[in-house]
């Protein structure tokens, strides 16, 4: 755009074509791919994603109206990388990590940067001379919030601590201590497509437990593990995300927007602000990070926002925590793929996907796991995505391939929606590869009973959803009563156990004692009411019984009120058992 010939600096070059986020630029020397060069005056930013016969093509990750041929683009030497430290707690950022704030009903870039400038309480644990090796603890900074802050040792580093820093107030900059020769500062840099390292993997079976009934006993997830939420416009993603975020039993949560609505994105940052942390009385937003990316921002800084949000994940697993990464949405995320391989002329495989979609989708999904750390502690990633097949297809690419890389499928259906059948998690599309091993956990923990009620309640839904298609062919009158009690029972499953309000206060959340009250409350209904029929009871008098009582009960009881359902339960066996004809037992 400059007519002016920009004199390139050493190692500099200069932009030849400019085709939307794809910028090829000559004249880079010595440089490499994933490196990132800052282009024209505005020195917007970019990185190299492939080098051929002296030209770099460039992926920039700001809108490049006003930048043009013969504009300077200078290599900045490092890859794209995230600033790892307290501020990130409690902060919403830019795809690239560059604070937002909120205004209004939008995140819009933050004019200054007082983040670096606040300084932060640090309390040592090692002293000088100690011999101290990669992931070893360092000191602890205090945050806001109820999540302590470990500084290690990082990857690569070990030796003698030369120096240490006193307790107190230090910047976030500041460096706290020389380990062997290398300085270790309080906020550290991590190239984001770089999974960060780990002794191990551990594939227990401890479920991340996630506050949504239908979720933890139907379809759980293992912490370290990863989930996909495919569903169709509406279907409620992103409200399942966001009841996942604010309940589920892990330490630190990474929101990533991901191209949705930027006024969402808002909701979300100023909702969290206000909601109580169930956990420590504190707010929720002071272990939460917000990564957004939203439609109204480059596209460009999607594809980079998912792998930000991961290594600020990996950071905090590092320190011992369990972290869960959530994204909404993956397929925002792809579209911007898409876009740049059909600018750089890449041959497109499906739908315009380049080839290598499902290679990026496992590899993101891979980043997650339950790991020894480098320092010999336990911590987590669990990375949980919402997919929006355009027009519900999931068939399509990347709802296919994701499927083929998670570990559990929440289906949400179209139809249960329709009905107002929140969460419209369906039980035949969806599934859980990790219910075994969480199986054999909670058998362990002394709960030998819940794959057998997990087993009990899939097949009581899919039994009452086959006998109601029989039903509306040869009318229910015209089943046996036992058949009339399985679909009279899929309906109890249905609107009291699997139905939960992310509006009702009592309901949002649940325990997994209360969950497993209202399970055996309806299978204990169930074995009841095929009892009563066997005396002879006809059908249509059990189902007419009120089951009202049954059916609030998970809204008329609090979030851990194992025991009102118990009583409930009680009143309408009660019920049932006045039915009998005079001396028969139950
Ligand atoms: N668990 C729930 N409890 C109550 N209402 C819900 C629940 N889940 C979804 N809804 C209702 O469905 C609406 C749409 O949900 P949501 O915005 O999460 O859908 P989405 O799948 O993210 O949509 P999009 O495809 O536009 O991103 C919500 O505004 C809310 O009214
Ligand atoms: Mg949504």
């Amino acid at each position: 755009m400059s007519g002016t010939e920009v004199v390139a600096a050493p190692g500099s070059g200069r932009v030849v074509r400019v085709s939307g986020p794809l910028v090829e630029v000559e004249g880079l020397s010595g440089v490499a791919m994933a490196e990132l060069v800052a282009l024209g005056p505005q020195r917007l930013p970019g990185e190299i994603v492939s080098i051929a016969e002296g030209i770099a093509t460039v992926q920039a990750y700001e809108y490049t109206g006003g930048l043009g041929p013969g504009d300077g683009a200078d290599p900045l030497g490092a890859p794209l990388s995230a600033v790892l430290g307290p501020s990130l707690l409690g902060g919403a950022f830019d795809g690239l990590l560059r604070p937002l704030r909120e205004a209004g009903r939008w995140l819009t870039p933050a004019s200054s940067t007082s983040v670096a400038e606040r300084t932060w309480q640090f309390e040592p644990c090692v002293r000088e001379g100690d011999e101290v090796a990669a992931g070893a603890g360092l000191g602890t900074v205090r945050t806001d919030g109820p999540v302590a802050l470990r500084i290690l040792v990082p990857a690569g580093v070990q030796g003698r601590v030369e120096r240490i820093a006193d307790p107190g107030h230090h910047e976030e900059a500041a460096v706290l201590a020389v380990v062997g020769g290398t300085e270790v500062r309080m906020a550290q840099r991590w190239p984001v497509r770089v999974p960060r390292p780990h002794r191990g993997r551990l594939d227990g079976g401890q479920p991340l437990v996630t506050g949504q009934r239908v979720l933890d006993l139907l379809y759980p997830i293992a912490l370290g593990s990863s989930a996909a939420v495919p569903g169709g416009f509406g279907t409620g993603k992103t409200v399942l995300l966001q009841q996942v975020a604010k309940w589920c039993t892990a330490d630190v949560i990474v929101y990533v927007g991901c191209g949705e609505r930027g006024n969402e994105m808002a909701d979300v940052v100023a909702e969290l602000g206000e909601l109580v942390d169930p956990r420590t009385g504190g707010r929720l937003i002071q272990r939460t990070v917000v990564v957004a990316n939203t439609s109204n921002m480059p596209m460009m800084a999607r594809e980079a926002s998912v792998y930000t949000g991961m290594t600020v994940a990996e950071y905090f697993r590092d320190m011992g925590l369990h972290a869960v990464l959530i994204a909404d949405s993956t397929s925002r995320w792809a579209e911007a793929l898409r876009e740049f391989a059909s600018r750089s002329g890449a041959l497109p495989a499906e739908e315009g996907y380049p080839a290598s979609l499902g290679s990026s989708l496992a590899a993101f999904y891979e980043r997650a796991g339950h790991v020894r750390t480098l320092g010999g502690e336990l911590g987590s990633v669990t990375v949980i995505g919402a997919v929006s097949p355009p027009g519900g297809d999931v068939t399509e690419p990347v709802t296919a391939n994701t499927e083929r890389f998670v570990r559990s499928l929440w289906s949400l259906d179209r139809d249960l929606a329709y009905a107002r059948h929140y969460p419209a998690v369906s039980w035949t599309s969806s599934f859980s590869r990790d219910a075994p091993t969480v199986g054999a956990w909670h058998a362990a923990q002394g709960d030998p009973e819940w794959a057998n009620r997990r087993g009990r309640v899939l097949a009581l839904v899919a039994d009452a959803d086959r006998l109601s298609a029989l039903a509306d062919l040869v009318g229910v009158g015209s089943l046996p009563g036992s058949e009339r009690m399985v679909l009279l029972t899929g309906r109890l499953v249905r609107e009291a156990v699997l139905q939960q309000s992310a509006l009702s206060a009592h309901d949002a959340v649940s325990t997994p004692e209360k969950g497993a009250a209202l399970v055996d409350a309806v299978l204990a209904v169930h074995d009841r009411c095929r009892a009563l029929v066997d005396h002879g009871v006809l059908a249509s008098v059990i189902e007419e019984v009120d089951w009202g009582p049954l059916v609030r009960a998970r809204d008329e009881t609090a979030p851990g009120d194992a025991a009102g359902v118990d009583e409930r339960r009680a009143a309408v066996l009660a019920t049932l058992d006045a039915l009998l004809p005079a001396g028969r037992a139950p």
